[in-house]
């Protein structure tokens, strides 16, 4: 089963260094099987004195959540000066979009489509998280997500393949460098391997069924990018896929990741998850668990306790083999030598921290303002000259806590600077009202709406910021509704009552369903929660200073029941071309007068807005593909040139996403509608035309079979150059044979 074609490839993964195998084998030499153990063992420090000891004995080989640089220096020696053989810790943490500086939700990262500014993020957070000792980073999540229920949408790049891939590769090089030994560099982990994405119903934790084609075309290949990558780490997903639990998948773990990739870094496990094989019914106790684990190559049991209640018996009984063991710590110790730890194993405290100097906030304002998406604007923004007084409205304007969204343990929120604060410094205090409406986003209490509708009346504009608190998505956050909750939608209606001009802010964890307050709204500008900047970024859009280029990482679906939904969907026997509203069917209408095709009576077949869509303050025009060739052969080597001109025509500078779609027409399985297959984003000043070009090769229109062997088929394919995956008229080519 293991025959992933190698489609993506990046950077390769760095050989296996001599001298560093050689330290590596005469350490080990030196080692008790409890010291073995001891460095597969990961543990919290919430029980500091029992973890201290147990450090000084040589039984733990890293510690998650330690993040007082001092308190790690303290447990460092424990391991380097008190332990029999010195080996030193790794102190890891989830650093997921920034430390102190929070930089947008790694799904409003994604909505930048700039893989530069995203590396740099990972670059700051790198930086900032090992000033403190943290030299490992959970970090980046490349779960293809398309179910905006399933909470941990906010952690992923969205739902397409490839934009994980570019995101996850360039946080990867951010975190890590070039040279993991670098005192600033973090070592990345590539998680959640995988299929977590698909729990089904988008609830977490829960189980996934997948076909060896969607794994291998749509779950595996930023996986495979981010090994290619040189990803140090890996970590083992939750769910079961097809009955198998993740840290127990010897097919997935050791064939296709360690034999196919071959990956040579440490594969840990996701908190508890190899004890928690017990609770998916596939290990009697932990013991079972451990085992299966162990033959799955998992080195490291994260907090599960499996591995040190359970190893030792298992080799004492002749049923793990010590052997085994001994590839799991060679893996440890080969991370701890590449991270210089050996060498360079405490932090010094001398330096100043490096957290929120002036070039990482300003980092953090561009990515805000790159992840922002316009998805609506009537000429409301940017904020013309002749608005003196705003109206700022809304739960989340003055939010410091929540705008950082999920998984950002280390905020502190008196470093945030909210849309409110942002808008006073610019248009001046005075000038500027401010009335909650509701006072959080669940607020039901409808007290508070008449004053806010009272400040709405005596504005020129009036800018409403709702959305979802940092708790309500992210791990185990999941919602069965996507609506805006609490009295949100009903401040909405009211303030609209004013007849003010009315734009709408949107700082999410997810693609929230807002059909009814996206028809309300004269603009609606969707963000993902932003981070520490989250506010400066949205001022300086509204009033024009920054210009909106962020491009949905996601289907914006009208209706919860739609998901999941994605733009790469089958075409199905039955495409719609003409659909039905609900409300226009007559009573007593006739079965097939809606016809017989795939869509919603009530949701009709379209989203509110399609992915990789997002309107700028300028207008472009991308041209229909060209292509060098109308023809591109399957052996020759030679690839096609697809290029197109991108025009600003409208009077401000601005960014534009080119994005390259391809649909193959005919294949012995049904093919996606669309898939991405490239994109470039370009800066143009008005009037200003520029040629992208992208190459296609024949490798990059290959996909798998039901045996999850790679097919390059010859037949027709229409290729898109667009600004969105539901616009452009297409080109044709063929892929020959020959
Ligand atoms: C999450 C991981 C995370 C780990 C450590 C788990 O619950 O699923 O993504 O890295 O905890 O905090």
């Amino acid at each position: 089963m293991s025959a992933f074609v190698a489609v993506a490839s990046c950077v390769a993964a760095p050989p296996k260094d001599a001298v560093m195998e050689a330290r590596i084998d005469s350490l080990l030499d030196l080692m008790t099987l409890q010291e073995k153990i001891g460095q597969l063992n990961q543990f919290n420090t919430a029980q500091f004195d029992t973890l201290s000891a147990a450090v000084a004995q040589g039984r733990v080989g890293s510690i998650i959540n330690e993040v007082n640089p001092e308190v790690v220096n303290r447990l460092q020696r424990k391991a380097v000066e008190e332990s029999r053989l010195g080996i030193p810790l790794i102190f890891a943490r989830d650093v997921i979009h920034g430390f102190n500086t929070v930089f947008p939700i790694p799904l409003g990262q994604a909505a930048t489509w700039n893989p530069d500014l995203v590396e740099e993020a990972a670059r700051i957070a790198a930086i900032e998280a090992s000033a403190c000792g943290i030299r490992w980073t959970f970090s980046p999540m490349i779960d293809v997500s398309r179910d905006a229920r399933w909470g941990r949408i906010a952690e992923s790049a969205g739902e397409d393949p490839l934009l994980n891939e570019r995101m996850g590769v360039a946080m990867i090089r951010g975190y890590q460098t070039d040279n993991l030994a670098d005192p600033t560099a973090v070592a990345a982990c590539a998680k959640h391997f995988a299929g977590y994405g698909y729990s089904e119903s988008g609830k977490d934790y829960n189980t996934t069924w997948l076909p060896l084609p969607l794994l291998a075309d749509v779950v595996l290949p930023p996986f495979e990018a981010a090994a290619n990558a040189g990803v140090a780490t890996f970590m083992t997903s939750f769910n079961d896929i097809n009955g198998v639990p993740s840290s127990g998948n010897q097919w997935l773990m050791r064939d296709i990741l360690r034999d196919k990739w071959g990956f040579d870094g440490v594969l840990v496990s996701d908190w508890n998850a190899i004890t928690e094989m017990i609770n998916h019914g596939v290990a009697a106790d932990k013991k079972a668990a451990a085992l299966l684990a162990a033959n799955a190559g998992v080195d490291i049991d994260m907090e599960g306790h499996s591995y040190p209640d359970a190893m030792e018996a298992l080799v004492r009984e002749g049923k793990l083999d010590e052997n085994v063991i001994d590839d799991l710590v060679r893996n440890v110790l080969r991370l701890k030598f590449r991270l210089g730890l050996f060498e360079n194993p405490y932090i010094d405290l001398s330096k100043p921290s490096p957290s929120y100097s002036p070039s990482h906030l300003a980092a953090a304002t561009k990515a805000a303002e790159e992840s922002a998406i316009l998805l609506k604007n009537n000429g409301m923004l940017p904020l013309g000259k002749d608005v003196r007084r705003i109206a700022v409205i809304g739960p989340m304007a003055d939010a410091p806590y929540d705008q950082g969204g999920t998984w950002a343990p280390d905020i502190q929120r008196e470093h945030s600077v909210t849309p409110l604060a942002a808008l006073r410094k610019l248009y001046g205090e005075k000038n500027v009202s401010y009335s909650p409406g509701v006072k959080f986003t669940r607020d039901i209490s409808l007290d508070g709406i008449p004053e806010a509708v009272k400040a709405a009346s005596e504005a020129d504009a009036v800018i409403c910021f709702l959305g979802e608190e940092a708790v309500m998505s992210g791990e185990a956050h999941c919602m069965a509704d996507l609506d805006l909750k609490g009295a949100q939608t009903a401040l909405l209606e009211a303030l609209d009552k004013t007849g003010k001009p009315l734009a709408v802010v949107f700082m999410a964890g997810r693609p929230l369903t807002i059909k009814k307050e996206n028809a309300i709204a004269d603009a609606v500008l969707y963000t993902f929660h932003g981070g520490t900047m989250a506010g400066e970024a949205l001022a300086n859009l509204l009033s024009g200073k920054a210009n909106p280029s962020g491009k949905l990482p996601v289907t914006m679906a009208k209706m919860t029941g739609q998901y999941p939904i994605y733009y790469a969907h089958k075409n199905t026997g039955r495409p719609p071309e003409w659909t039905v509203d609900l409300d226009s069917i007559p009573l007593e209408a006739i079965q097939t007068s809606t016809g017989c095709t795939s869509y919603y009576l009530d949701a009709g077949k379209d989203p509110l807005y399609p992915f990789g869509y997002g309107l700028s303050y300028t207008t472009f025009d991308i041209s229909s593909p060209r292509l060098s060739s109308a023809t591109l052969a399957k052996r020759s080597g030679e690839p096609l040139t697809v290029e197109c001109t991108v025009t600003n025509t409208g009077d401000r500078e601005g960014q534009e996403t080119v994005q390259l779609y391809v649909r193959d027409m005919v294949g012995s399985l049904a093919r996606p509608v669309k898939e991405l297959k490239d994109f470039k984003k370009i800066s143009l000043k008005p009037g200003e035309s520029q040629v992208v070009s992208f190459t296609l090769t024949p490798a990059q229109l290959a996909y798998h079979g039901l045996d999850g062997k790679p097919i390059i088929e010859p037949g027709e394919f229409r290729v898109w150059t667009a600004g969105d995956s539901a616009s452009g008229t297409p080109a044709t080519f063929t892929l020959t044979e020959q």
